[in-house]
């Protein structure tokens, strides 16, 4: 575990200046995992080199692919091919990173090869009964903590079965890993989501060559479905900038009175932009130009200019296309007018940390009125002036609860300190250099 780092963040003038932010997370993963199960090899560029990331690269490595970083700081993967996967030697630890858990441990599902993953204080405790439960069905079999923690071993098999599963939460992790489970399993495995969740699976492994159809049911649920086996071709990706990323500078910039800041490249994903809808309906000041396709993403460069921000009614059916940012929309909430309910925010409980709690908590210590509703909803109570801040707030080994917590110290009356920023190289390496090259004040606590 890394040593804990204090952060504090004190308030700013206006915002200014144009910045790439580091690369989407989510692709960043499935890329190194897609091109360790192609033939040939997959080049990346804008690879996020975040923590989370290099464990996934480690992963692979010890998975039995190569996967390295060339002094141009292009990351060249060459697969092993699908099925190909060897058995690892070791134990895989995945650090923080519950979509490189989920996501690697449906991938292994359907080798015939055993596997031991682990993770940090903060994933051990997240559920993954979630995934054991599909994969079982398919063939594959666990050894696990109780209520299925990890660490665990996946026992695989090549003579796993095709299936049709019904997430019963909607989450694009167990969809991918269902997914992962059946492109080395012959036949057509299924998911059916009712609420769409990111679709980066999808659209990649459509980029590497398998057969992916989606199609809409009776009942509005998309069904998605891919065909077992494919011949999967290395292939160059280009990452976009981090949506959940840049998140935080944007709502910095949007506090701060007379900013303009020009994010680049950001994705534009339809499934990952609840942020933006939810901003624009506060009032928030943001252009998006020169939007263009990056490897099959949309991406955009962001003009965000600070102004005032009203408090809206977010919609549960929004969650997954905004899951992450909540945090930081809560930040947001904290200094507008009137009152924001966030609903349907169940999911947010077993994220990095229990982040219903833990935003309502720092919140709470910085002078907010919120309140968090038995059916997961959080309600911040916006006056219109900067919250007092004045605080320490507990991380729990989140990055996003420690980034959204800087952010709002840019814009509080007194300074707010976050117990621990060391997690913040999760996500987003060189979050506290970017966020004061544009004006920001933050420093050791
Ligand atoms: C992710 C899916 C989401 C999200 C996570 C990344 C992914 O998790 O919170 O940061 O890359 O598939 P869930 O699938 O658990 O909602």
């Amino acid at each position: 575990m890394p040593q804990a780092r204090p952060l504090r963040s004190a308030a700013t003038g206006a915002l200014s200046g144009t910045l790439r932010v580091p690369g989407d997370k989510s692709i960043s993963h499935r890329s190194l995992m897609f091109g360790a199960v192609a033939v040939g090899e997959t080049v990346i560029h804008g690879l996020l080199e975040g923590e989370d990331v290099l464990n996934t690269a480690a992963a692979m490595r010890a998975l039995g692919a190569q996967a390295e970083r060339g002094a141009d700081g292009v990351w060249r993967v060459r697969g092993a091919g699908l099925g190909g996967l060897a058995e690892p030697a070791g134990v895989l630890d995945m650090g923080n990173s519950g979509t490189a858990a989920r996501l690697l441990i449906g991938l292994v599902a359907s080798h015939p090869i055993t596997t031991f993953f682990t993770g940090d204080a903060s994933l051990v405790k997240r559920p993954m009964m979630r995934v054991i439960t599909p994969l079982e069905r398919m063939g594959a079999s666990f050894v696990s903590r109780a209520g299925g923690r990890l660490p665990l071993a996946v026992v695989g098999t090549d003579q796993t079965v095709p299936f049709t599963y019904r997430l019963p939460v909607a989450s694009a992790q167990v969809k991918s890993a269902v997914l992962l489970c059946g492109l080395n399993t012959a036949g057509v495995t299924t998911v059916i989501e009712s609420e769409p969740t990111r679709d980066h699976t999808e659209l990649m492994l459509r980029h590497f060559g398998a057969t992916v159809t989606t199609e809409r049911l009776e009942d509005g649920a998309l069904a998605v479905s891919v065909t077992g086996q494919p011949e999967l071709t290395g292939r160059e990706i280009f990452v976009p900038a981090d949506p959940s990323s840049a998140a935080f500078p944007l709502v910095a910039a949007l506090l701060r009175p007379g900013s303009e800041v020009l994010l680049r490249d950001v994705g534009m994903n339809p499934r990952r932009t609840g942020l933006y809808d939810t901003l624009l309906e506060m009032g928030a000041d943001i252009g998006f130009e020169n939007r263009r396709n990056l490897a099959g993403e949309p991406v955009a460069d962001l003009r965000v200019r600070g102004g005032e921000l009203k408090g809206v009614v977010v919609p549960p059916d929004r969650a997954p296309s905004m899951i992450d940012e909540y945090p930081i929309l809560a930040v947001a909430a904290s200094f507008a007018q009137g009152t924001t309910v966030m609903l349907g925010l169940k999911e947010l409980r077993v994220k990095e940390s229990d982040r219903l709690a833990m935003v309502a908590e720092g919140l709470t210590r910085c002078g907010v009125r919120v309140e968090v509703g038995a059916d997961d909803s959080l309600t911040v109570y916006g006056t219109g002036r900067p919250p007092q801040g004045g605080a320490t707030v507990a991380t729990a080994m989140d990055h996003r609860i420690a980034m959204s917590f800087l952010v709002m110290g840019m814009g509080t009356a007194e300074p707010v300190q976050v117990d621990d920023g060391a997690f913040i190289d999760t996500s987003f390496p060189g979050f506290t250099t970017v966020m004061n090259g544009l004006g920001a004040r933050i420093g050791a606590a």
